[in-house]
């Protein structure tokens, strides 16, 4: 007798039961052996698409561009942190990603999603300017901590430079670059950042909002690795924050008080 038992979870793209794993049911192998790549990889999992030569290679410098930025940003410096109290790969991995959300690496995601509900509402920069100002605050993509009109980001000029000698329509690019324009007038700071840059890209090239902030977490996790290895490697001691690195701005030590 047969016995129906309704499925606990559905999955739309990947198969194991084979010999080995499909991509949306493209076998891993014959994927290899015909010369796709891990930006193909991606869109098949993350977009269940194969993705074109062209958009693979804007994907891969995405990733190249975005694997690391030193030991001072906020996800290496948590992950550094980790190592260093004896935390093992995974976990020291897992506390610099934590980092990663509104205001360091996580907001591709929004930039994505709002660069292209403006251009997709023919929003003018001033009106999307206003719109952001009074719906949800900083603009996602756009300010960086060190990098200005006067100190560029080179990542940001290159990507953009690569994509604008394309022959392709970029419309949520051109918009975020129009935005930047408006808001490092108002502060030089307000640039375009690495993950604005991104999202309008990717948006561009037809990624689903929901999977941009993978391109960020996924890139930066190849640096964390390293930063732990790093670490690993030198043996290096238990970090203490430093007496002088704080302002201790708690009441002076004072009597306490009689129980009542
Ligand atoms: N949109 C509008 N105004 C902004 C923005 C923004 N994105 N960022 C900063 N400002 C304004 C602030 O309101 C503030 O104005 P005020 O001086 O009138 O109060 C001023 O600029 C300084 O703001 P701070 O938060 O002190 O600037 P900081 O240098 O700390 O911020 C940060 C850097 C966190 C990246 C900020 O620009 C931001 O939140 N941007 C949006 C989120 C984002 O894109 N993050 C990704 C950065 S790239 C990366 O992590 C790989
Ligand atoms: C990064 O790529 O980590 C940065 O753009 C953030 C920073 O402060 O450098």
């Amino acid at each position: 007798d047969e016995v129906m038992v309704s499925p606990l979870i559905r999955t739309t793209i990947s198969d194991d039961r084979g010999d080995e794993p499909c991509y949306d049911g493209y076998p891993a192998s014959e994927l290899i052996n015909k010369g796709y790549e891990i930006p193909h990889v991606i869109g098949l999992l993350w977009d269940k698409r194969l993705i074109s030569k062209q958009e693979a290679e804007i994907i891969k410098r995405i990733m190249m561009l975005s694997a690391d930025h030193g030991p001072c940003v906020s996800g290496a410096y948590a992950t550094i942190l980790a190592a260093c109290a004896g935390i093992g790969l995974s976990q020291s991995v897992a506390a610099g990603m934590i980092m990663i959300g509104p205001r360091f690496g996580g907001a591709v995601t929004d930039a994505g999603r709002f660069f292209k509900y403006a251009v997709d509402s023919k929003m003018s920069v001033d009106e999307f300017l206003a719109y952001m100002k009074k719906n949800h605050g900083p603009v996602p993509g756009i300010g960086h901590r060190v990098k200005s009109l006067r100190n560029p980001d080179k990542r940001v000029k290159e990507l953009v430079g690569y994509v604008k000698s394309l022959n392709i329509k970029t419309p949520c690019l051109d918009f975020a670059l129009e935005v930047e324009k408006i808001t490092s007038v108002k502060k030089d700071n307000l640039i375009l950042n690495v993950d604005g840059t991104m999202a309008a890209v990717l948006v561009d090239i037809g990624f689903p909002v929901d999977s941009l902030n993978g391109f960020f977490i996924l890139s930066r996790t190849i640096g964390l690795i390293g930063h732990w290895v790093d670490q690993k490697r030198q043996d290096s001691r238990l970090i203490r924050l430093f007496d002088y690195l704080v302002n201790y701005a708690a009441p002076k030590r004072r009597e306490v008080p009689p129980l009542k």
